[in-house]
């Protein structure tokens, strides 16, 4: 059996952490390195840095077989220890919307380092989301001239983006849809299609080779339409709102079996929040605004995701009237189950819009507080469990759609609260059963 490639991965959210636990997992040697000493120390320890079904096992069982180890401020190191790079270092969005590229050319800088010295040659592959000409136009050219060699003859470079959903992040690393190789010449594609090969042997996904620019541009046109999907929905949801007896969750489920439409992401609710959809659709704006071209589609798409969470406000007040005053329970915090990430998340406008009305406001999320706290702190009240978060409450906003919250029955509801209110901003109740015994108004629903 050939030799299996040592791999280094650069950064260590939540692609680059299972990027690496991934291969590590397979029994690849894998050099994981980033500059946060107290990531470092939590994963060399086996403890995730953040919340993620199965990783806490996976990634303990790594270490504790020596094939990961997780390095403090020594890229340059990494890299030489190593065959190929995944540079997955962190791409966020600066305030008009573009992305900083400052750690991926710092990381790059500490590559070109590593690539000075080595002989071997040596593929670096960016995973993070980069616009469009990112890897040709700044990253070769720091790695060309840090390591004083030329790439495609000396060194391989390719752009492979990653598709992985938080909370299913191991799971679809594993069970890719595709793997898309955006590839600067064909030695270098090769080098890393033969390790995906290997890696998911003997069920490789099906691959597309392409050239970098179009690598980094699939990334973006993915969650660009995940995204357009979701404010799509969220539109048909409104009209729903607005026509006596209709109700989104149908229409959604008719128009998903056409098999051209498809039944994903048709989910009606309060937005589309994360790391990467609002991030994304904003830096394939500010991307296309710069190359000359307006992308009238896009902006809307962004302008119904800022709205949507208003509508459960809304939907509050033309029940409540005036919410001074009014306790609120907020049922889910994180941007959506299965993660402890409030990044974007719509619980956050929702909760400062209902601030702003004078309502005083209680939240529950079985995994997401401590992260909350650290944003909105003690303008609102944490309660330990749903039940308790219901408690003399006057209106309840079903938030994130945790399975926790799926199980509540009314009389959960009509119990624990003063006053039955019940809006299901995800769409989680069976409107017959809850209807009957609750005030209850949901997003697409139209309610008399
Ligand atoms: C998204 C993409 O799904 C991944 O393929 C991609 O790799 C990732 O971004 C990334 O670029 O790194 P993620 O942000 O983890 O993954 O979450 P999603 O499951 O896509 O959900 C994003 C948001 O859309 C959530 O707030 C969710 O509640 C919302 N959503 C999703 C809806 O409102 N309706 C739907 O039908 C589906």
């Amino acid at each position: 059996m050939a030799k299996r490639p040592r791999i280094s991965v650069m950064g260590i959210g939540y692609v680059g952490l299972c990027t690496a636990v991934g291969f590590a997992s397979k029994k690849y040697r894998v050099l994981a390195s980033t500059h946060d000493a107290e990531k470092a120390k939590k994963i060399n320890k086996g403890v995730p840095p953040f919340y993620e079904p199965n990783l806490q096992k996976l990634l303990k069982e790594t270490i504790e077989s020596g094939y990961l180890k997780c390095l403090l401020n020594q890229q340059e190191n990494t890299v030489l220890e190593t065959d190929i790079t995944f540079n997955a270092v962190g791409t966020p969005s600066k305030p008009d919307g573009s992305i900083d590229l400052q750690h991926i050319k710092n990381s790059t800088q500490e590559i070109g380092k590593a690539i000075l010295k080595k002989d071997a040659y040596h593929v670096v592959a960016v995973k993070s989301t980069v616009v469009p000409g990112t890897t040709q136009n700044i990253v070769k050219p720091i790695l060309e001239k840090v390591s004083k060699k030329q790439c495609g003859s000396d060194f391989g470079l390719c752009m492979t983006p990653e598709f992985l959903r938080e909370g299913s992040a191991l799971k679809d690393t594993f069970n890719p849809d595709r793997i898309i190789i955006g590839e600067h010449d064909k030695t270098s594609g090769d080098k890393l299609e033969n390790l995906y090969r290997s890696f998911y042997s003997p069920k490789m996904p099906p691959v597309v080779r392409t050239n970098l620019p179009t690598a980094e541009l699939i990334k973006y046109a993915s969650n660009a339409f995940l995204a357009t999907k979701i404010s799509f929905i969220n539109t048909m949801a409104n009209i729903c709102e607005k026509t006596p007896g209709a109700d989104i969750k149908t229409v959604a489920k008719g128009i998903g079996l056409d098999k051209r439409i498809g039944p994903l992401f048709l989910n009606a609710g309060l937005g589309y929040g994360g790391s990467c959809f609002p991030k994304d659709v904003k830096a394939m704006i500010a991307y296309s605004r710069n190359t000359g071209f307006r992308p009238e589609l896009l902006e809307a798409v962004e302008e119904v995701n800022e709205t949507q969470p208003r509508k459960a406000a809304e939907l509050c007040k033309r029940i409540l009237g005036d919410l001074k005053n009014k306790k609120i329970a907020i049922l889910g915090l994180s941007f959506k189950p299965h993660t402890d990430d409030i990044r974007e998340a719509r619980s956050i406008p929702l909760i400062n819009q209902l601030l702003k009305e004078g309502a005083l406001v209680t939240a529950y999320d079985p995994v997401a507080i401590p992260a909350t706290k650290t944003i909105l702190k003690t303008r609102i009240e944490y309660a330990s469990s749903a039940v308790e978060c219901l408690r003399n409450a006057d209106c309840c906003i079903v938030v994130t759609e945790w399975d926790e919250f799926k199980s509540l029955k009314p009389e959960d509801f009509t119990k624990n609260m003063r006053q039955p209110v019940l809006i299901d901003g995800r769409r989680i109740y069976a409107v017959e059963k809850f209807s009957p015994k609750l005030k209850f108004a949901a997003i697409g629903l139209n309610t008399p």
